[in-house]
């Protein structure tokens, strides 16, 4: 034994999404790792809750969607979201969101095997981090990273232990830092953060009310309220969140932090829950209160030597779109088949790079997009409220219903205003678009598939390019039932993807032995294109193949097998040596 503590290959610092879904990864690998949070407990407060199809696809692939289903509301109960005077009050439009109108439901049935999901993010970390101690992760309460080394061959991690006060060295061949929006592990690793923290405030109320009769004929995750109890701020709007239909609720509103703390005590709040339910007939019970600021910053590297960080260590952004802890997961799917390479010494330590090469600029993206789906509430409280603001509900609704020339100008605004924010509610592009470029992808042949003419914040392009994640198609395994391109790659390991042409392939890889390389071949009866659906979805030529990494990236492809199997190995050997980063002589 060393002189620290404990010894772990992977050291991961923070239990929310991100480090939960890298040490249930790691875990699922077969990695050592150690989770440590500060707290007692997971998250208590149901900040996250949108969980969106590239997120479920990676939960499948680590085995734990069907979990998550149980404790999730289904896609269907997500439903609209509604702009309303008041739950009982005059409604003033409706939005169909994350994808269940008629005009976009084929569209995101098409891309995933797996439907979007509602689940509160404590029931979330719950079952992630249950499946990651089942299967070997070590996780430690109540312990506080204080601050770290790092030399050539491993971290040292100083922590301590809060109910003994003793401080504990932890000695971890990689560190991550999941530690959130404050994270410590970022500071100290030096990693270069732009943009700016602390914008605005909102309020955060959890509490209990039976609230059916008003919702359950119009079912939405998101109620926004236009009522005068909650009119400050860049949304403008009152929030009321179904946590759990129809009886667990937060209400949410901004507020102006210079002006004090907002009057927080059990009768204000009633009033306030009161005014944005439109009934006192109510029984409402506070659960609790919280207050979160908006912030608009994202680190532009997310690793220093041994040190990776992800999540809102490296993205601080608002909930619109309901991004962070989605690409919190994602993130830590990223790193996490990466580190398990290097550890197990299929990989040199330069595929380590690709991490923040490939995560950052998604990183970039999000906190762009939810802050401007943020501020672009103002064209619609513009609308609503237009000059009379603050309003109250009545005015509203004479605005919209005005018969003059003024009031068909507002509701030709209105629906402008509303189309907008499909950029919020309907960004599935946003959520399924993601591209990588990096080392550990090899440009290929152009994007047979790519659709260049839609726009990729709202649409999802499938491309069966390098740096894009396999599309989906269903296919039909051995005993007729029907599986997604993405069950045949993935679980820690690389496949080479192919048709039934491309015997050479599967010549290559069982000439090449390498003990985390699968052959998939599409055709085959445990995998057959009874829909044609991968045919139409790839375009690819029979005796074609795609490299799919463990997260079920495309690392290269070739558009026609070579002409013998010793070239097709020697071709398959440099390339998987390339996106492993493996010196030449290894
Ligand atoms: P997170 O902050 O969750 O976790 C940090 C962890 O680090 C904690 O376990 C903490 O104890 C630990 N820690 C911190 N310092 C430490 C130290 N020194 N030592 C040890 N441990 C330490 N996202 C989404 O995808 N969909 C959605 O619908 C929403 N909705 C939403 C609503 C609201 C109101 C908010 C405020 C946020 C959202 N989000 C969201 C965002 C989501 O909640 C957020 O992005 C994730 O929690 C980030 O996960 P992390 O794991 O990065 O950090």
């Amino acid at each position: 034994m060393t002189e620290h503590d404990i010894n772990t290959d992977v050291l991961i610092v923070g239990t929310g999404p991100m480090g939960v879904a890298t040490a249930l990864a790691l875990a699922t690998y077969g990695i050592d790792c150690l989770a440590i949070t500060k707290y007692n407990a997971l998250s208590t407060t149901p900040r996250a809750h949108i969980t969106n199809q590239r997120t479920m696809e990676v939960l499948r692939d680590l085995d734990v969607a069907d979990e998550v289903s149980l404790y999730a509301s289904d896609w269907d109960t997500m439903g609209d979201s509604l702009i309303t005077t008041s739950l009982a009050g005059p409604e003033i439009a409706r939005i169909r969101a994350w994808g269940t109108g008629d005009d976009r439901r084929t569209e995101y049935l098409s891309a995933s095997p797996t439907p979007m999901a509602d689940i509160p993010q404590p029931y979330l970390e719950n079952v992630l981090i249950r499946n990651a101690a089942a299967r070997g992760a070590r996780i430690r309460y109540g312990t506080e990273y204080l601050s770290h080394t790092q030399d050539a061959d491993g971290v040292t991690v100083l922590v301590r232990d809060r109910a003994s006060q003793s401080e504990i060295t932890v000695r971890a061949k990689f560190l991550v830092g999941a530690d959130g929006a404050q994270s410590q592990v970022a500071r100290d690793a030096g990693l270069p953060v732009v943009g700016d923290m602390g914008r605005a405030s909102t309020a955060y109320v959890s509490f209990a009310a039976d609230l059916t009769r008003y919702v359950e004929h119009r079912p939405s995750i998101l109620y926004w309220i236009a009522s005068p109890a909650a009119q400050y701020g860049e949304i403008g709007l009152g929030l009321l969140r179904a946590v759990r239909p129809w009886t667990e609720w937060i209400a949410g509103w901004g507020f102006d932090p210079t002006a004090g703390e907002p009057d927080f005590s059990s009768a204000a709040l009633t009033t306030r829950i009161t005014a944005l339910i439109g009934a006192d007939d109510v029984d409402i019970q506070i659960k609790g209160v919280s207050t979160w600021k908006v912030n608009q910053a994202y680190a532009t590297a997310y690793s220093a030597g041994r040190v990776f960080c992800g999540g809102d260590a490296v993205h601080r952004h608002p909930p619109s779109n309901g991004l962070g802890s989605n690409t919190s997961i994602q993130d830590g799917y990223n790193l996490a088949w990466k580190l398990a390479f290097v550890i197990r010494g299929h990989a040199g330590l330069g595929l380590l790079e690709s991490y923040s090469e490939e995560r950052s600029p998604i990183g970039k993206q999000i906190v762009e997009r939810a802050n401007r789906s943020r501020l672009d509430f103002a064209a619609l409280t513009n609308v609503i409220g237009g000059a009379k603001k603050p309003y109250s509900a009545s005015t509203v609704v004479d605005i919209i219903n005005d018969p003059g020339p003024e009031g068909a100008d507002i509701r030709a605004r209105l629906t402008a205003a509303l189309d907008l924010k499909n950029y919020e509610f309907n960004a599935h592009g946003v959520e399924m678009n993601q591209r990588y470029r990096s080392p550990a992808i090899v440009a290929g042949a152009p994007a047979a598939s790519a659709n260049p003419t839609t726009d990729p914040e709202l649409y999802y392009v499938p491309s069966v390019e390098p740096g894009a994640k396999i599309p989906h198609a269903w296919l039909v395994n051995a005993r007729g039932r029907r599986i997604s391109t993405l069950d045949i790659v993935g679980q820690g390991r690389f496949t080479l993807v192919t048709g039934l042409s491309g015997g050479v392939w599967r010549e290559a890889v069982e000439a090449l032995r390498l003990p985390y390389l699968s052959l998939a071949v599409i055709g085959k009866l445990d995998a057959a294109d009874l829909y044609r659906d991968w045919d139409r979805a790839a375009k690819l030529a029979d005796d074609a193949a795609l490299l799919v990494r463990p997260d079920g990236y495309i690392a290269w492809s070739s558009m026609t097998a070579p002409k013998t199997a010793e070239a097709a190995t020697a071709l398959l050997r440099d390339t998987i040596r390339s996106v492993l980063s493996v010196e030449e002589s290894a």
